[in-house]
């Protein structure tokens, strides 16, 4: 039987945005979403805009069913660790979730799998969400090892304790993150049985059956709905469609 799961559509702000933009896209997003019958929401919807404006973003927010996201976290709940922020932070100023692996971080700050986990632990322990990405570079997929990397960075990043409640997954080849290359459904699906597969020998058919698993990489208006209607794909992790309200708030339409 195939579970039920709530499509999340996650909007990664990166390194965009100042406090005015900020606001308004965020209260812009929270007044389309309460336009849409209580109880009748089909998906649930996030945004991780930068460190600097979690405190704006959250107070436009206030009030609507749109949720608050980090981009990352410290290992640690606090300490000597100039300019970082811990987990325990980003919950004391309200967020829900944080996104953790990016494979922006990855490349820029060169973190690997297992800290990846331990930031992932740290979240859950702080009691926030997280959003584990992993994805194959374009010459891990030419080399044919896309579904052996995906499993590698899984089993690797994959928090202690991971439930289908305190964990998404987000699929994003790294090939199509910003580059308007989108992944093909066949593609993704190919990916995302994989990573399900992976998920039910690591957690057990019952919570893997549960767990989402978001695709990301150039997703837009135009192609969200045939990635969402996969089998496997459970919403989207938004890059640059996320910074334009009318896009993301189609992106997410598209779900329904
Ligand atoms: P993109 O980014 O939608 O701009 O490709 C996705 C992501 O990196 O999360």
């Amino acid at each position: 039987m195939i579970a039920k799961r709530c499509p999340l559509i996650a909007g990664n702000w990166k390194m965009n945005g100042l406090k005015k933009d900020g606001r308004t896209l965020a209260s812009t997003l929270a007044k389309h979403i309460k336009k849409k019958k209580k109880g009748k929401q089909p998906f649930g919807m996030l945004i991780c805009p930068p460190f600097t404006l979690l405190g704006a973003v959250g107070a436009a927010l206030k009030g609507s069913a749109v949720m608050l996201g980090a981009q990352d976290c410290h290992i640690s709940e606090s300490g000597a660790h100039t300019g970082d922020i811990s987990a325990k932070m980003l919950k004391d100023l309200g967020c829900d979730y944080v996104i953790v692996g990016h494979s922006e971080r990855r490349a820029d700050h060169k973190e690997s799998n297992a800290m990846v986990k331990a930031k992932a632990e740290a979240a859950i322990k702080a009691g926030l969400k997280v959003i584990v990405c992993i994805g194959e570079t374009l010459a891990q997929r030419d080399a044919g090892r896309t579904i052996a990397v995906n499993h590698r960075q899984l089993r690797g990043s994959l928090p202690e304790g991971a439930t289908a409640a305190n964990t998404v997954i987000a699929y994003e080849p790294v090939w199509a993150i910003g580059t308007g290359r989108v992944a093909t459904p066949d593609q993704a699906q190919e990916v995302h049985a994989a990573i399900r597969s992976a998920l039910i020998r690591a957690l057990g058919e019952k919570e893997a059956a549960k767990m989402r698993i978001l695709y990301g990489g150039s997703m837009k208006p135009d192609n969200a709905k045939e990635l969402m209607a996969l089998e496997d794909v459970d919403g989207g992790l938004v890059g640059g469609a996320s910074l334009k309200a009318k896009d993301f708030w189609a992106i997410a339409k598209s779900q329904t």
